[in-house]
């Protein structure tokens, strides 16, 4: 790690207190007051959650009743109560006055801007709504999206929100077999993708790949394809299935009726990787997630009617469905939506943008930030200091720890000593932020994302589900529902109820997957890592046995065991250990499989999936019952000599042969 001149070590015992000025103007403004909503939510948690569900969302129908817990631990949130997520989006705020406000700032790879205000992304989303509508998409069907970062992909979402279908957007990264799953498992009426999307100068397929992933068979409930034109390259339209979406937009009226939904009805579907093969589709209602999309981007984000957000996330992940198709809409802020990479068209990309659209609040991974601080070390005109980012007043991070130094730059270089950081720790199946600093209430540790989100009753248990002492590792639960979280598995309520609710912690705590710790003085949390087997590679959640079951499909392949090691970089690096169907190879024969196995598990799961490192070995480390030894596979891939106890392995010499194979 290069990040700094100041060590992790160092970094993280130090305490960056809450700037006077910030926290004069913050929504939530001191330590006391952030005490005082901890202890409302303490003394009445269904009470507090109402209270702030009347006040920030408008109602078709008010609710009466607020949390249901009879199904435990299937909750529901303010379920006799109807609203509509895009109304809330939109409407109310061009009612209100806000027409002709921008709602969005596109910024496309090649740096053309486009700005849509709330007036005119209301007609967009009313024309595609009466589009779906017309092709006889109902309430509670699915949609899936594959789209790229774009204004047509916020307008995709809101449309499905508009009249009841449930969305579920594929990242636009995914292969053709991964979208050809999830729109299988999903039972998707109809598919809303682009001609191609642009990244880095370069145009990639994406309605090819549609085309693909329906050609593999399992998508017979598509009826309709919908494209986008966003590069113009040639496109095969399939007669009768596909249309373009400039004409189905055009041939619609520019209002329409909201859906009123009840507020348990699924808003989306997001499908993460779990610790087994199959991706879960995590369910999502639309009441209780809407509610704490718009009050963490109020609090956590502290978002004032002149704040210009930028959240870089695509929509394809959770942070790109709650920082940029609801949060920010919903408090009628105004905001940045990029198409690009941060290192395209140089590694200024991102600081560039910030000064040319006067972006106040930046919230981005910590694996960019590791990035550009690296291309910034090297290549002196893309260092921040060469651009005007007075603009900036809040910083954030997601997705994955950011390393003290990494926190210490970001601080320094981006932030000018003067903007607060809020380290945000949050999954796709919490539907928000979960643990992090308001900034205008909580002094910051780097590496640390702080205290819960008031009304989030979060804690660090033994197995047993008893609370640890303060200083002491364990593992995150959430001892209390809350209405943003994950209602279901779609298709697998089992699932949902083991994954999240196992029998092993009492059945009664939201088992995060991650275990975490407690300053000892400061009660601050930080989160060590996930407990199962999934990755996170540059903020990406990649389960270890899809990309085994990706490297087993190859014809070649006897088994693969996947296990992750630090990187300096992308956080964690895929290691994959690898036995053929034949012989060992070695030397170039090695490195030829090696790129041969990495690229077909960009065909069967997406480029994100790719390992980095592949060992080829005879046999894997098992017990003599045959359980491969993950554990002592994660020490050889970090590169340390084994320590630990080798004598239940049925075959000890094979250690040696991986750790010297490459
Ligand atoms: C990790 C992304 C440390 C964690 C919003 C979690 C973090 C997983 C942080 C969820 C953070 C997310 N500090 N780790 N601030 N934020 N994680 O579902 O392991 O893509 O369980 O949601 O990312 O990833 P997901």
């Amino acid at each position: 790690m290069t990040a700094s001149n100041q060590t992790d070590a160092q970094a993280a015992t130090t305490q960056v207190p809450v700037p006077a000025e910030f926290a004069q103007k913050a929504h939530v403004a001191s330590r006391a007051a952030y005490d005082e909503l901890c202890a409302q939510a303490q003394a009445d948690h269904a009470g507090f959650w109402a209270n702030h569900a009347r006040k920030l969302l408008s109602w078709h129908k008010p609710f009466t009743k607020t949390l249901d817990e009879s199904d435990a631990p299937f909750f529901k949130w303010f379920e006799d109560g109807q609203l509509n997520a895009s109304y809330n989006c939109l409407d109310r705020h061009v009612a209100n006055g806000l027409g002709d406000k921008v709602a969005i700032i596109f910024e496309a790879d090649d740096g053309t801007v486009t700005r849509v205000t709330y007036s005119e992304l209301l007609e967009r989303v009313c024309r595609l709504a009466n589009a779906l509508k017309a092709e006889g998409v109902q309430k509670g069907d699915r949609v899936v999206i594959y789209l790229p970062m774009s204004v047509e992909g916020v307008v995709a979402m809101q449309a499905c929100a508009r009249i009841g279908a449930t969305h579920s957007v594929v990242f636009g990264g995914f292969s053709a077999q991964s979208l050809r799953d999830r729109v299988e498992d999903a039972g998707a009426v109809l598919l809303i993708t682009a001609d191609e999307q642009q990244r880095g100068g370069k145009s990639l397929p994406l309605k090819a790949i549609v085309d693909e992933a329906i050609g593999l068979g399992g998508c017979d409930s598509i009826r309709r394809v919908i494209v986008f034109r966003r590069t113009g390259g040639k496109v095969a339209m399939t007669e009768g299935r596909d249309v373009w979406l400039h004409d189905v937009m055009a041939a619609q009226p520019a209002t329409c009726e909201p859906e009123w939904v009840s507020a348990e009805h699924p808003l989306f579907l997001l499908y993460t990787s779990g610790s087994t093969g199959k991706p879960k589709g995590v369910q999502h209602s639309t009441g209780g997630y809407l509610l704490h999309a718009t009050l963490t981007t109020q609090w956590t984000f502290d978002l004032k009617p002149d704040d210009v957000f930028w959240c870089t996330a695509d929509i394809g992940w959770v942070t790109g469905h709650t920082y940029v198709t609801y949060g920010p809409l919903s408090n009628g802020g105004t905001q940045v939506v990029f198409e690009g990479v941060p290192t395209y068209p140089d590694a200024a990309r991102f600081w560039r943008m910030i000064e040319a659209h006067k972006v106040s609040i930046f919230y981005t991974a910590p694996t960019a930030i590791r990035a550009l601080i690296k291309a910034a070390e090297t290549t002196p005109e893309v260092h921040p200091r060469n651009f005007n980012l007075g603009s900036l007043r809040l910083l954030g991070t997601v997705g994955e720890p950011i390393n003290p130094a990494a926190w210490t730059w970001y601080h320094r270089e981006i932030g000018g000593g003067r903007c607060p950081i809020v380290d945000t720790f949050w999954q796709t199946e919490t539907g928000g932020h979960m643990i992090t600093p308001l900034p205008g209430a909580h002094a910051l540790t780097p590496g640390s994302c702080t205290l819960p989100f008031p009304g989030i009753d979060a804690a660090v248990v033994d197995e047993t589900g008893k609370e640890v002492p303060w200083g002491q590792g364990g593992v995150l639960v959430v001892r209390k529902p809350w209405p943003s979280m994950i209602r279901t598995i779609w298709g697998d309520p089992e699932r949902f109820k083991k994954s999240y609710y196992p029998a092993d912690f009492g059945g009664k705590y939201y088992l995060a997957g991650d275990g975490a710790i407690r300053d000892a003085d400061t009660g601050y949390f930080t989160i060590t890592g996930r407990i199962d087997d999934v990755l996170n590679v540059s903020g990406h959640r990649m389960g270890t046995m899809e990309i085994e079951s990706a490297l087993v499909s190859h014809p070649l392949v006897a088994e693969a065991a996947v296990v992750g090691r630090p990187d300096d970089l992308t956080g964690e690096a895929i290691c994959a250990f690898v036995v053929l169907k034949r012989s060992r190879p070695s030397g170039e024969e090695a490195r030829q499989l090696a790129a041969e196995l990495r690229n077909h598990v960009a065909q069967e799961i997406g480029p994100i999936a790719k390992p980095k490192d592949i060992r080829f070995g005879d046999n894997l480390p098992k017990t003599r019952s045959g359980k491969i030894m993950r554990r002592l596979l994660r020490v050889i891939a970090k590169g340390d000599a084994v320590t630990q106890d080798t004598s239940t392995l049925e075959n000890p010499a094979i250690l040696d042969q991986l750790a010297q194979a490459n």
